[in-house]
This record gives C-alpha cells, sequence and structure tokens, in this order.
C-alpha cells in the first residue's frame, strides 16, 4: 500500500509538476516534419535528464530518425519489473490560426494546460515521472524494479521499435508494462483500455499528363486524375458506410454478446459529443452502436486529398496530378500488411488507363487485444480508485500505439496496463489540445500507487 506521506508529497508538489510539464511542452518535438529534427533530438534530452535526475541509468540510443531514450533503477531481487512506456514526440500543431494561444507556448485556462503534447502523451507520460520522484523523495526506493523506455516515433508508426525490441529482449524483459496514453471513458470516469485498434495508412499518387494542360486546348481527350481519384475514393466505401474493399472484413473477429451488452451498459453521451464535434448528426457503419463503431469495428477515412489550382480565381487547366492520404483503422485478426495488399489491389483494380497510379506505405501497425483478467490489471484498478477516488471501466479504444502489439507479439509479454488520464475531450491531434491538471494530479497519485499494488500484485 502507497502511504499518505508519499501522497502528501504529491499533492505539495503540485504547482512545481505542473511547472516542469510547461517546459517540457515547450518543445516542438514534431517526428513527422524534418525541420524539427533537432526539437525532437531536445525533448529527448530533456527525458534523458529527467531520468538521471531519478537516478536512473539512462541512455538514448539512435535510430534512423529519433531517438529511444531508455532508464532502468538498480536491480533488486525478488521484486517485480515494471517496464513504462511512453511517447515524447507530438502531432504537428496545423491549422495554427485556430489556436487560442500558441502550442508550444503552453497556456493555463479552465484549469487546463492548453499545448501540443499536453494530453498526448507528454503530461500523461510525465506522470510516471513524477510519482517515481515523490516516492524516491519519501523512501529513498522504489517498490519495485523499472525500466523506462520512451520513443520519439510514435506519431509516425514507431518504424525502429520492432528493431530495438528485437536487439533489446534482455533489456526490456519485464512483468509487465505499463502505459498512458489513451483517455478515461469520460471526465470523471477513469477507464482501463483492453483492445487498441491497427493501422493501414496509404498515400495515393495519380499522373496524369506530364504537365497542367489547358482544359479548352486538351479537354475532352484524356483523363483527369483528379476526376479519377475522387471516383476511386468514393468507391472504397459503400453508401451505407460499409467497407467497400474485396476482402476487407473477411478476418474481423465479430463482437461477441457480452460485449455489447457491456458497451451498451456504458451510458456514452451522443448529445456530448455531437454537441463537442460541432456536428448534427453521427453516422457509421449499419447495425452497430456509436461506441461499436469508434472502438471495435473497422474503418476507412480520407485524411487529405490534393491536387490541381487552388489559388484565387479561375485557372482553367486540367491537372496534371492529384492525390489522397487514406487511412484504415483495423480490430482483431486483421492484420496491417495483409490489408494494405488489399487496397492495392483493389485501388489498381479502379484505376483506368491513361493515369498512372503510386501507392505509398505512410505507417501502420497491428490491433491488439490484451488480458483484462490478470493480477496487474487489479492492481491497475486499485490504484485507480486511490489515484481518482473511482473504479475504471473497461473500454476498447479506436486509436493506435504500434508498440503494444509488438509488446505482446514480440516480446510474449502477457501483463500490459493501457491506462489512460486524460478525457476523450481533450483535442488531441486537434487544435487547442490540453489536459486537465486535475486528471494530470490524479494521474501522478495513481501511478505511485500503482508502483505499490505492483509489488505484491
Ligand atoms: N495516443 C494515441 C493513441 C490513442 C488515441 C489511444 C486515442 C487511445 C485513444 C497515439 O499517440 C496516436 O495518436 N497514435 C497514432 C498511431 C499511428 C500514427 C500509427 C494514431 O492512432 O493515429
Ligand atoms: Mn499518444
Ligand atoms: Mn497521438
Amino acid at each position: 500500500m502507497i502511504s499518505q506521506d508519499i501522497l502528501r508529497v504529491i499533492d505539495a508538489n503540485r504547482q512545481r509538476y505542473v511547472d516542469e510539464l510547461i517546459g517540457f511542452l515547450q518543445i516542438p518535438s514534431v517526428s513527422t516534419c524534418s525541420q524539427h529534427a533537432s526539437d525532437v533530438r531536445k525533448a529527448a534530452d530533456w527525458v534523458f535528464n529527467q531520468l538521471r535526475t531519478l537516478g536512473l541509468e539512462a541512455q538514448i540510443c539512435q535510430t534512423a530518425r529519433h531517438p529511444i531514450v531508455y532508464g532502468c533503477s538498480a536491480h533488486i531481487e525478488n521484486r517485480p519489473t515494471v517496464l513504462i512506456y511512453g511517447h515524447y514526440d507530438v502531432q504537428p500543431p496545423d491549422p495554427l490560426e485556430e489556436w487560442l494561444s500558441p502550442p508550444f507556448v503552453p497556456a493555463i485556462r479552465d484549469g487546463c494546460i492548453c499545448a501540443r503534447g499536453a494530453t498526448d502523451d507528454k503530461g500523461q507520460f510525465l506522470t510516471y515521472l513524477k510519482a517515481m520522484e515523490a516516492i524516491l523523495a519519501v523512501e529513498k526506493t522504489l517498490p519495485v524494479n523499472v525500466k523506462v523506455l520512451v520513443e520519439g516515433e510514435e506519431e509516425i508508426g514507431s518504424p525502429s521499435m520492432d528493431d530495438y525490441i528485437r536487439g533489446h529482449r534482455r533489456e526490456l524483459a519485464a512483468d509487465v508494462v505499463v502505459l498512458s496514453d489513451g483517455s478515461q471513458f469520460a471526465p470523471g470516469i477513469p477507464a482501463i483500455t483492453y483492445a487498441l485498434r491497427g493501422l493501414s495508412y496509404l498515400h495515393i499518387d495519380l499522373q496524369g499528363p506530364s504537365f497542367d494542360l489547358h482544359s479548352g486546348y486538351h479537354g475532352g481527350l484524356i483523363a483527369n486524375p483528379i476526376q479519377v481519384l475522387v471516383e476511386i475514393l468514393a468507391k472504397l466505401k459503400d453508401p451505407c458506410g460499409r467497407v467497400a474493399i474485396p476482402g476487407f472484413y473477411d478476418d474481423v473477429e465479430p463482437l461477441q454478446q457480452w460485449e455489447r451488452d457491456e458497451m451498451s451498459s456504458l451510458a456514452f453521451d451522443e448529445d456530448h459529443l455531437k454537441a463537442y464535434l460541432g456536428v448534427e448528426h453521427l453516422t457509421g457503419e449499419p447495425g452497430y452502436s456509436s461506441m461499436e463503431r469508434k472502438s471495435a469495428r473497422p474503418t476507412l477515412d480520407v485524411n487529405g486529398i490534393w491536387g490541381g489550382y487552388c489559388g484565387e480565381g479561375a485557372k482553367t487547366i486540367i491537372p496534371a496530378r492529384a492525390g489522397a492520404k487514406v487511412s484504415m483503422r483495423l480490430v482483431p485478426r486483421q492484420q496491417s500488411e495483409r490489408i494494405n495488399r488489399l487496397f492495392c489491389d483493389f485501388v489498381g483494380s479502379l484505376t483506368p488507363p491513361g493515369v498512372r497510379l503510386e501507392i505509398t506505405d505512410l505507417c501502420g501497425c497491428d490491433p491488439v487485444l490484451v488480458s483484462r483478467h490478470d493480477a496487474g490489471v487489479r492492481a491497475a484498478a486499485k490504484a485507480i480508485e486511490t489515484g481518482f477516488g473511482r473504479a475504471p471501466v473497461f473500454v476498447r479504444e479506436g486509436g493506435s500505439i504500434p508498440i503494444v502489439s509488438l509488446f505482446k507479439e514480440s516480446l510474449g509479454m502477457e501483463s500490459i496496463l493501457l491506462l489512460g488520464w486524460g478525457s476523450p475531450d481533450d483535442g488531441a491531434h486537434s487544435p487547442n489540445e490540453r489536459f486537465s491538471l486535475d486528471d494530470f494530479h490524479c494521474g501522478i497519485r495513481s501511478i505511485a500507487a500503482l508502483l505499490y499494488e505492483l509489488q505484491a500484485p
């Protein structure tokens, strides 16, 4: 059991933790933009210094793109080992003009810290470091052996992790892995996640004529790549919203009745969601509830589309090229590589002569289901009750965390605790991302309690 002394230290240092988070959030560690590579490096150094200050043995490992930071406590025999994971990279902040305050100048508004990375994942990850700091301040040692793995490529699909994990099995060996990179079910209702969706994310390029043409000289003679593109995109889903790629649903595990019942017993507030999103109507695959659609069923979305003349006024052209980015969220038993193949075959079959098709794989990962009935999960539920004053519910999350299926498949980890302190309204990946300071604080309390619960789970 955690001592009241430690919880008191956490309460007493609440403001300093926020000040440190502000420093972390000031670093624009946008992993997908090459011009931010040195900022990503700065964030890695920031994490490294935190680990060193905690007295962990820490190292920075270079990869083809952004470094992995690893640290571990001095090993104590007969104590369980907990592997903590987080990511210090963030998504691009665009569209900048929609931010009420600049994305890398953290501002406190309505009890929240507002900045890119506040909830995803810098704020949530920092709760682990501050929990350990508070424990060490009171007890001098941690109740469990701790290993910390923090990467700067999560938001680009963790391309270096496969190799890193293969090469560092011994360093990463642990009894349980824990991370907070999701959210609560709703504000004030904490959750433990037992499934994540996978991802296939592809980029389509269509090349027509060698250069933009006068649409009068040449109109009527050749295929227009934008027209071809939108016809292809329109055929990827049927009018009801089911994905129309042949074979797409073949491996999808049907939802069991107990799980559907459990999901419908959670009070998912559709009106609140509609108001938050600014839409009058929610829509999706027929035959499934909103909860099921957003977490337990696969989807396809066009993320971006471009081509032709988008400047002011009229310019009469047939564009030379057009493109789109398409992502598919996958559910257990679907495999990202197979889905990529099915997508390429289908889009290829829809592409008429007269345009050249090129498809590139942007990133992807497999979906994952984790155990919700082991000692680690029970420990996490108790710790969350200590931290938040309320027992968690169990949910599937619709997002993806590529490393989680590697923990399970490549490292053979059985006990994987997917926690989340943020709120679904935190605006991860959106303008004005934020993280409630109360959630930050309760998260620190929960992790401190969890390390004690895991001591003898
Ligand atoms: N923290 C998210 C994953 C997440 C989102 C978990 C929502 C639970 C609920 C993570 O940082 C993320 O955004 N992942 C990417 C992964 C992708 C780039 C491979 C995602 O889901 O788009
Ligand atoms: Mn994240
Ligand atoms: Mn993210």
